[in-house]
């Protein structure tokens, strides 16, 4: 029987016989005492194996990393001059009386898993050999960190507001989150198609029409689109819904489920109430809707000043309905060379990402001179000149960056330049914890490819109730919480009226056969009594991730999908028999690449 897991033993159990089980972590030969590192998903235990038992000692000189035992033995206090204050077990070890081979390790290990040594492994590695990589102390704690936080979430939740959890349907139809979707073909009905849900939106909505009142799910999500380090084919959202309740209310409940985890995860207490800023007031003077308000650097809009200019980059932009902001950087002169910010250089290229034509510049010097490519020095007038300094508040040594332009690309450069630099500069604070509420998004955004104004959100978000006389420009009662420029969660207040709903789809090009064909039961539903509602879905992987400290989803999921969509332990997806196809009626018409022949100058072989 076990007595603990290697990470609880302490001096107060010295003297005491016990007995662990766990893997070989390390295993060091001290020219006739041999020390093993015993690991278990708890931490690492200091076994001694010494000649005087021989048995044991036997056992452990035949014991290689990743072997698993079970050991029995005596804990003592580890002399002074071996005592490891970088463990929490680091003042006692296990005096071996016998050790137990339970299973070997029969191939090579494709990686080394004790802790120091795995750092380094290539990503691929460790996703194919995940089982191996989970036994890694980073690894485990991060999925231990998971579990408590899904643990703080339930007893929040359920112990204090009152939620129930439900479980919605993954085989489904098509959401409305505008992604693509996973389809799964229909044996039983051939020719017709299940969707894998985008969100449970739909679902946590009909719940509120049957009275559930507050629903909670930890709910996996499924969306088929252009991956990143925050974004995973399969993700985990905390999903809640919430009946009668206003956006102010369900802001308060939400900003203490969000102190609770806080508090139990880190023991932090977090200032309440949470900063808030409208989506219009983010755009302004970040550049977007998710700003990392760890540091300054914001943007300020200038267009009025060069509206008249005779610099016709700039007032052509405006002209076109454009705008142009600059991103002042106090010392950036001495920060940040020229030949970055030119042509080939690093921030230019940036710039150029976000879709920038172009990287303006000033510098400005000693008793408010400026410096900068001529074009703009030449076509500033004094006044010009004065207005700009004192609008960017910009003294000797600052250097001012312009984006000019269509608004959204101005935005969308600064605003990558902005977060380049806040990192570069160190001026952010890995330490602090920055949350904030985007309020007033507008409900919709105008789609340039298929030409027509689509739901930012999806088309069952309110709109603000003073703005329902022109609902193409209304903003909608929808919310994000955003932490250290993150995204971690979105909701909204729900259209329950018939009447706004029909308008929202028409504004949408959403004409109401296509909307009834889609969505037909939840709008019959809306008729049957339909209480006020809303609520807000969390991305579960983003904020375990930023709690953890780790710079990838993948690293708190157990087992994720690469960029490409792929797992790499099971190798899925894979192809399928012919017959399975064929039960399900469906064809593929994937035609392989054929892969030219190496051509080759020497004549067929004889035959
Ligand atoms: P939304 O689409 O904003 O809202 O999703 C909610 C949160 O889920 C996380 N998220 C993701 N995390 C990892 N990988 C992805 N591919 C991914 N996509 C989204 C984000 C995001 O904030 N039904 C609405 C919520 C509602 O209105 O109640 C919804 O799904 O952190």
């Amino acid at each position: 029987m076990r007595t603990y897991y290697c990470g609880q033993l302490r001096s107060t159990q010295v003297g005491e016989t016990v007995t662990l089980y766990g893997w070989v972590d390390r295993r060091r030969d001290h020219g006739g005492v041999i020390f093993l590192d015993l690991r278990d998903r708890s931490g690492i235990a200091q076994i001694v194996a010494n000649p005087d038992q021989p048995t044991a000692y036997a056992q452990a000189d035949a014991l290689r990393h990743e072997y698993v035992v079970r050991v029995t033995g005596q804990v003592r206090q580890r002399p002074a001059e071996s005592l490891n204050p970088n463990l929490p077990t680091g003042e006692v070890e296990v005096y071996a009386d016998t050790i137990d081979l339970l299973n070997p390790v029969c191939k090579q290990l494709p990686f080394q898993v004790s802790a120091a040594e795995a750092e380094s492994v290539r990503e691929e590695l460790r996703l194919k050999y995940r089982y191996l990589d989970l036994r890694r102390s980073r690894m485990s704690r991060n999925l231990t960190l998971r579990h408590q936080v899904v643990q703080a979430i339930r007893r929040y939740l359920e112990d204090q507001e009152g939620f129930i959890e439900v479980e919605t349907p993954i085989l489904t139809r098509s959401t409305p989150e505008g992604a693509r979707d996973y389809l799964v073909p229909s044996r039983v009905n051939p020719g017709e198609w299940f969707a894998l849900p985008q969100s449970p939106q739909l679902f946590k909505q009909l719940l509120m029409v049957s009275g559930l009142d507050r629903y909670y799910q930890i709910a996996r999500c499924f969306r088929d689109e252009d991956l990143r380090a925050d974004r995973q084919p399969e993700f985990t959202q905390l999903d809640m819904e919430m009946s009668f309740l206003s956006q102010e209310e369900i802001l308060q409940l939400n900003e203490g489920l969000i102190c609770h985890i806080f508090k139990v995860i880190k023991g932090i207490d977090l200032p309440r109430p949470f900063p808030r800023l409208t989506y219009a007031e983010a755009m302004a003077r970040f550049g977007t809707d998710r700003p990392d308000t760890r540091f300054g650097l914001e943007l300020v809009d200038v267009s009025d000043l060069f509206k008249d200019s005779g610099f016709k980059v700039f007032s052509s932009a405006i002209a076109s309905s454009g705008c142009v902001k600059v991103l002042p950087i106090p010392n950036g002169n001495d920060q940040v060379s020229n030949v970055r910010i030119k042509p080939g250089g690093d921030l230019f290229q940036e710039a150029t990402i976000a879709g920038a034509k172009g990287l303006a510049y000033i510098r400005v010097r000693a008793q408010g001179e400026i410096d900068t490519i001529g074009a703009i020095k030449d076509n500033l007038s004094p006044e010009q000149k004065q207005a700009l300094l004192e609008r960017t508040q910009a003294e000797a040594g600052h250097l001012l960056l312009f984006g000019a332009g269509p608004t959204d690309i101005v935005n969308k450069t600064l605003d990558r330049l902005r977060q380049c630099l806040g990192q570069e500069l160190g001026l952010i604070d890995p330490n602090q914890i920055n949350l904030l509420w985007i309020t007033d998004f507008p409900m919709f955004e105008w789609n340039p490819d298929e030409k027509r104004l689509e739901a930012l959100h999806h088309p069952f978000t309110a709109p603000h109730p003073d703005d329902l006389a022109d609902l193409k420009t209304a903003r909608a009662q929808a919310y994000d919480l955003v932490l250290n420029g993150l995204e971690i969660g979105g909701g909204s207040l729900r259209i329950y009226q018939r009447s706004i709903q029909e308008q929202v789809f028409e504004t949408i090009g959403l004409s109401l056969e296509e909307a009834y064909s889609k969505f037909g039961f939840l709008l019959e539903a809306f008729e049957y009594g339909t209480p006020p509602h809303g609520g807000i879905a969390y991305g579960l992987d983003r904020l375990v991730m930023l709690l953890a400290g780790e710079d990838s989803i993948r690293d708190v999921i157990a087992f994720p999908k690469t960029q490409q969509a792929r797992c790499l332990l099971t190798d899925a997806p894979a192809p399928v028999e012919r017959k399975q196809l064929q039960e399900l009626q469906v064809a593929s018409t994937y035609k392989p690449k054929v892969t030219a022949p190496a051509t080759t100058s020497a004549p067929p072989p004889a035959v």
